[in-house]
């Protein structure tokens, strides 16, 4: 496109002056809005035309989306893909038009020359650095498990379960009892642990909940308190996601894990966008981010106050 021979001719290294299409999930999360924010910062910061659609949880909005950017003849586009299959149709007339997809945060089911690169953790990774958390801190005791799963047909949440599922195996004293969504987030995350501590006497049969994101603990911490027990003692709690609001938990003795998802996916993608263009370096085809693990020995509020200047 005209941008691209423009910053082309004058050799600039940056994605600047180039429109780029987001196609954005929702905001069910403290971290997806995060991301966001990040996103919508790092396109401001390298003078890059963001088009920002919002799909509200729904596939079908994202696919419409897509193809309003195509039409629009944007430069490339970043998606953060709901659900991991059925983009190959839409994902085809992208690259027929020439325009580089790069997938955010979330893997698809389809073959990889359908999109640039997709900056991701690695998913399966995350849970299963829960799992061997929860394994460790369990020991020899009797532990039963719910799970809050993200949601349904989600890369992270059918990675995360395996993954935790994993670090589980061969500890036959740690056995999920019950598992179901609570869609990432916090209002089903404690909608769904109520009738999960119903169906398990009062939770006193309940020594773990890891959840799929950091939100849904939060939601799941609120109703253990209102059953009369304690999040973090009665219950261990693990999840992921590292939102500021699950090391204020932490802090106070509600939370014994996260793992970190970084907000910034968007700073890489431009950064291989920019090598692409201008280069026509193909990046790899998965740019990997870290899963870091905290507990309460990591100075949670110190964490929660820096988190805070981080898009959230
Ligand atoms: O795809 C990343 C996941 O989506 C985050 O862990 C969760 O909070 C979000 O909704």
């Amino acid at each position: 496109s005209a941008t691209i021979l423009a910053a082309c001719m004058f050799g600039s290294a940056s994605a600047g002056g180039l429109t780029v299409g987001f196609s954005q999930i929702g905001s069910e999360s403290g971290w997806r809005a995060a991301e966001t924010t990040v996103t919508k910062e790092q396109a401001k910061k390298r003078g890059i035309d963001l088009k920002f659609a919002d799909a509200q949880q729904k596939q079908e909005n994202q696919i419409k989306a897509l193809r309003s950017f195509i039409a629009q003849g944007v430069d490339a586009i970043l998606i953060a893909p709901v659900v991991e299959t059925g983009w190959d149709d839409v994902l085809k007339e992208a690259k027929e038009a020439k325009i580089p997809v790069i997938l955010l945060d979330r893997t698809i089911k389809a073959p990889d020359d359908l999109y640039l690169t997709a900056v991701t953790s690695d998913l399966v990774h995350e849970g299963k650095v829960a799992g061997d958390f929860l394994v460790k801190a369990v020991g020899d005791k009797k532990c039963n498990v719910v799970e809050l799963q993200g949601t349904t047909g989600s890369s992270p949440a059918i990675a995360r379960k395996k993954g935790f599922e994993e670090a589980l195996a061969g500890h036959d004293n740690l056995k999920i009892v019950r598992s179901q969504t609570g869609d990432f987030t916090r209002t089903k995350g404690k909608e769904v642990m109520e009738s999960f501590l119903k169906a398990e006497n009062g939770g006193k049969d309940i020594c773990a909940l890891y959840a799929h994101n950091d939100d849904m603990a939060v939601g799941a911490i609120q109703a253990i308190k209102e059953a009369g027990l304690k999040p973090g003692k009665d219950i261990l709690v693990v999840s992921i996601d590292a939102v500021p609001d699950i090391f204020k938990a932490m802090s106070e003795g509600e939370s014994n894990a996260t793992v970190e998802l970084t907000p910034n996916m968007s700073g890489p993608a431009f950064d291989a966008l920019d090598a692409y263009l201008k280069d026509k370096k193909a990046p790899p085809k998965w740019i990997q981010t870290e899963s870091k693990l905290y507990t309460p020995a990591d100075d949670p509020m110190k964490v929660y106050e820096e988190k805070k200047g981080q898009g959230y």
